[in-house]
């Protein structure tokens, strides 16, 4: 008999119709009951709800039953009905039960309900069968989707950067290398640095920080385009916010200014916000209700204004009459730290706030320079509980001004030829930005860890699934 998945028989059993026979196939989440009838939950994945089956004890044998326990997987044959008791529409009669797969219950890890989430980080190879997980990794995808849908019906083209390079686009430094060197016996030049010449390469090559140097390259050509792949930063950092390999989302559009790039910013992002409140309402609900009771209102409240937009010194002049002890103490061109960044928008403006025209000295050396010599044409987006969502800029577009800022900041240009022909040959006025996903995914999911919005984190000492 042909399977229905769960959330076709939960939303739509007119389809298969009552009283007619139906085959599910899924992980037992619950099984309760007595001598006589058993109810046993069973889901799939594809729905947060599980369906319930019914088990008359009698017409089963007893050993079959018996493998019946939370974690193991069923294929189940019944009659679809009308369900009796409270919390589904339907549920399953059953008249046949194949255990595919049981799950011991002395040592299945989900035997229980109400795991942390850092016990459940230790089995994230068992985590999304947790209903938590399942409505995390379904919104993921969501968005993921969204956001193809987003730049896709916009005319933007998906490029594709590479994960390779021999560039440091943030110039931070904070970059993982790619080698196949015996690391025990690294080919030494005769001053006895580094050789690598002799590397596969033939140089120093790194996981990519960012796509956008690349995605520049496909703006001034295609007009406007998206990245939307991994990144990767060495940054030793264990805070709930900063993973080492996340997705990032880079659209770089040629002609856009600063305002066209804020605008282009806040429209997309309440996009994402309004397809996951329109689409992904089962989900939404069980984390609102399960976790975080303010969810569903702080997405909606995203939605109902215009973002505050705010350059960086009046925000500091903001932060230096605020009546709060800052742990990271203000002065103009500090660094802004997330508390900072969360004061500005959960307790100042109470609203996502864009932050403009930062001091050059803590941005990148691809930003467009502004006339006072001290600021660049940045653009961070915050958001309530997350801080910074978003960066991005106008970038450069004049070859002298951006050749200056490398030579100040002894980057080397050799290394950079190629990015400064953009400059050199049909160089125009240009923006972009980074969403970061997972930080798009925490303010969507209400998850308080960054290492609960990925399948598989990979963090400072954690690598293992
Ligand atoms: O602000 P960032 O470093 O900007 C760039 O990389 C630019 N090249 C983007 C561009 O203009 N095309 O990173 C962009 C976003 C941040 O705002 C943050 O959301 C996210 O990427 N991000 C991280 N997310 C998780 N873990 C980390 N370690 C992150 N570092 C940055
Ligand atoms: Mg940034």
């Amino acid at each position: 008999m042909k399977r229905s998945k769960v959330i076709e028989l939960v939303k739509h059993p007119e389809v298969v119709g009552l009283g007619n026979k139906v085959c599910v196939k899924g992980w037992v989440r619950t099984k309760r009951g007595n001598n006589s009838v058993a109810f046993i939950a069973i889901n799939d994945g594809s729905i947060v709800s599980s369906i319930q089956v019914v088990v008359d004890v009698a017409k089963f044998d007893e050993a079959l039953l018996k493998l019946v326990t939370t974690g193991s997987c069923l294929c189940v044959e019944g009659t679809l009905v009308e369900s009796q008791g409270k919390g589904q529409s339907v549920e399953i009669q059953a008249d046949k039960i194949e255990v595919y797969g049981s799950a011991d219950p002395e040592i299945y890890p989900l035997q229980k309900k109400g795991h942390s989430m850092e016990f459940l980080r230790e089995i994230a190879h068992l985590r999304p069968r947790t209903n938590y997980f399942g409505c995390v990794l379904r919104l993921r995808h969501a968005m993921a989707f969204a956001i193809h849908k987003y730049f896709n019906d916009r005319g933007f083209f998906y490029l594709h950067t590479p994960l390779i390079t021999a560039s440091d686009a943030e110039g931070a430094g904070e970059m993982f290398n790619v080698t196949t060197f015996d690391l025990n016996n690294i080919p030494r030049t005769e001053d006895g640095k580094v050789d690598y010449k002799k590397d596969f390469f033939g140089k120093r090559t790194n996981l990519t920080v960012s796509g956008q140097l690349e995605g520049e390259l496909g703006a001034l050509s295609l007009g406007s385009i998206y990245t939307f792949g991994p990144t990767f930063r060495a940054e030793n950092s264990n805070t709930p916010r900063h993973l080492a390999e996340f997705w990032m989302v880079e659209p770089e559009v040629a002609f856009n200014d600063i305002t066209d790039n804020m605008d282009l910013a806040e429209d997309f992002i309440k996009y994402l916000v309004k397809y996951a409140l329109d689409n992904n309402m089962d989900d939404l609900k069980f984390l609102n209700d399960m976790f975080d009771k303010t969810l569903i209102e702080r997405l909606e409240f995203v939605l109902k204004d215009a973002f505050v937009r705010l350059d960086y010194t009046s925000a500091i002049d903001i932060l230096l009459k605020a009546d709060k002890k800052f742990d990271y103490p203000v002065s103009w061109g500090i660094d802004l730290q997330s508390e900072h960044e969360r004061y500005l928008v959960e307790s100042h403006f109470k609203r996502p706030v864009i932050l403009t025209d930062y001091p050059k000295d803590i941005k990148a050396f691809y930003m467009k320079q502004n006339d006072d010599g001290k600021t660049v044409r940045a653009m961070d987006v915050l958001f309530p509980t997350i801080g910074e969502i978003i960066g991005g800029s106008e970038r450069e577009a004049d070859y002298q001004k951006l050749l200056h800022r490398v030579q100040e900041l002894n980057m080397t240009e050799e290394q950079y030829w190629w990015y400064f022909e953009t400059r050199k040959f049909g160089s125009a006025p240009h923006s972009g930005f980074g969403l970061g996903f997972e930080r798009l995914l925490l303010f969507v999911t209400g998850m308080t860890n960054i290492r609960d919005v990925i399948p598989f984190p990979r963090t400072p000492q954690n690598a293992e699934f």
